[in-house]
């Protein structure tokens, strides 16, 4: 048996086997075309198949849209025709049928409508090339950091601390709410208050203090009510952490790891970006193109502001030096001002984590994000705050729970290091990379705010 993407990839006359669902059937006076995909690529294989020399050829024309078959015959090239080979059907097996309620019968279903079909939406066009390039980044960005000699390390899904420290975490328990409303977190299943991490960060920079240099790549979980098309409560989050680095060997890092993955996409994935391109982001491939071998720009967040107030826009969220940027900002800045990708960094301390290494002005910490056209904040960095006094009197600024992060200490106690790490959402990446623009329709299962798919 072959994959269709194999036999496009080299196609060779001769007898073959492909297994796969029907995407359409056509049939005229005495000949029947079968448009056919596996889902190993956007590509369909054309089955001709001819009444005369077809066994059961009522029985394989009645087949609709969303039927499995196995079909055997002889592999033809056809260079002057439209596809550049058909299989001439020589004998099939009618896998699973398929009715006519089947819903994916049209072409051009709404996004919102396929949402409510997580479980057959992957069959369409759009969502087989997004789950494609998925695997490809994903496979692209595990590459980029082997190479550069970072390993690949797992931090807890189940965690007892908030590494953001702004508590938007979801609890996990075994406690009944119903029953035990006052129970104590002492009888719970881990004995003390666990919930789903955050961010792998603090973890990672445990073992970034240990190994050099690591990466995390796994899912992280969020209780933000945040109802916009960029947030979700579930999404996939990629975390390397260097030691002996600071804030302008992260920006280069993540810099390189972009332009990495935007090239492999363009090499691996082109008549997946094609489509794209044409029904999504006109210009979309020439643009990731481009970006691929373009210096990112790097602006501070005062200049940044700066530019914002200059700026002839009416933003909803008026610019001024203190506030977080909003989205509005974050795409006026790199699709207005720079045109690329643009990493601000130096922000005020007030609007960022704890863990954050301070400037010597007292008033903004070594935080750089990534700011991408379309998208808005892309990744999210900082050189860590190393010097263990200054930390500490951070967290008590803050209130925070000296004792709940005595381990994180710890690593500022014994032989600290100046070190620095970034988070690169896996989601935004690929609305960026495919034009796609609401988060829901780049992952598979997408859990949001309000709706569990
Ligand atoms: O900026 P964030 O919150 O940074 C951290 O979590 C750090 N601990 C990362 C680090 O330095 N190791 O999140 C990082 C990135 C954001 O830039 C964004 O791309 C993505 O994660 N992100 C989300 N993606 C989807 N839905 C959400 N609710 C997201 N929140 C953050
Ligand atoms: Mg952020």
């Amino acid at each position: 048996m072959a994959d269709i993407k194999k036999i496009f990839d080299n196609p060779q006359s001769g007898e073959i086997t492909v297994s796969g669902w029907i995407r359409t059937l056509r049939k005229s006076k005495g000949i029947c075309f079968i448009a056919l995909t596996d889902g190993s690529t956007s590509d369909n294989i054309q089955i001709v198949a001819i009444e005369e020399q077809t066994r059961d050829y009522d029985r394989l024309t009645s087949l609709l849209t969303g039927a499995a078959i196995t079909v055997r015959g002889n592999l033809e090239l056809t260079p002057e025709a439209k596809q550049p080979f058909e299989i001439k059907l020589s004998e099939y097996t009618v896998l699973g049928d398929c009715p006519s309620d089947y819903p994916l019968q049209k072409k051009n279903h709404s996004p919102e409508f396929l949402r409510t079909i997580p479980h057959l939406r992957a069959r369409s066009n759009t969502f087989g090339n997004v789950f494609r390039v998925r695997s490809e980044a994903a496979f692209a960005i595990h590459e980029f950091f082997r190479e550069k000699g970072f390993f690949y390390v797992h931090t807890p899904i189940i965690t007892d601390s908030d590494a953001e420290g702004a508590g938007e975490m979801f609890t996990v328990t075994t406690l009944n709410p119903c029953t035990e409303n006052n129970a104590n977190y002492d009888d719970d299943f881990f004995g003390k208050h666990a919930s789903l991490t955050v961010s792998g960060q603090l973890e990672g920079e445990y073992l970034a203090l240990a190994l050099g240099k690591i990466y995390t790549f796994g899912p992280t979980f969020r209780a933000e009510r945040s109802f916009t098309a960029r947030h979700a409560a579930e999404f996939w989050m990629i975390e390397p952490e260097m030691a002996f680095a600071d804030l302008y060997d992260d920006m280069d890092i993540a810099e390189a790891m972009l332009k990495f993955v935007l090239k492999r996409l363009l090499e691996r994935c082109p008549k997946e970006l094609a489509f794209f391109d044409k029904f999504y982001d006109n210009g979309l491939t020439k643009r990731l193109c481009d970006v691929s071998t373009a210096e990112f720009a790097r602006c501070s967040y005062t200049e940044a502001i700066n530019h914002l107030i200059a700026a002839e826009v009416d933003f909803e969220y008026k610019p001024e030096w203190g506030i977080d940027l909003q989205t509005e900002h974050e795409r006026y800045l790199s699709e207005t001002v720079f045109g690329k990708p643009v990493f601000v960094f130096d922000y005020p301390k007030e609007i960022k984590a704890f863990y954050m290494r301070q400037n010597d002005d007292g008033k903004t910490v070594a935080a750089c994000d990534l700011l991408v056209p379309r998208v808005g904040e892309l990744i999210g960095g900082s050189q860590r705050e190393e010097r263990l006094d200054i930390l500490k009197a951070r967290m008590s600024e803050l209130e925070m729970d000296e004792a709940a992060y005595s381990r994180y200490l710890d690593t500022r106690r014994y032989g600290t290091v100046p070190h620095a790490g970034f988070g690169l959402g896996f989601e935004r990446l690929l609305m960026y990379v495919t034009g796609i623009s609401n988060i829901r329709d780049v992952i598979p299962f997408p859990r949001t705010a309000g709706s569990i798919y």
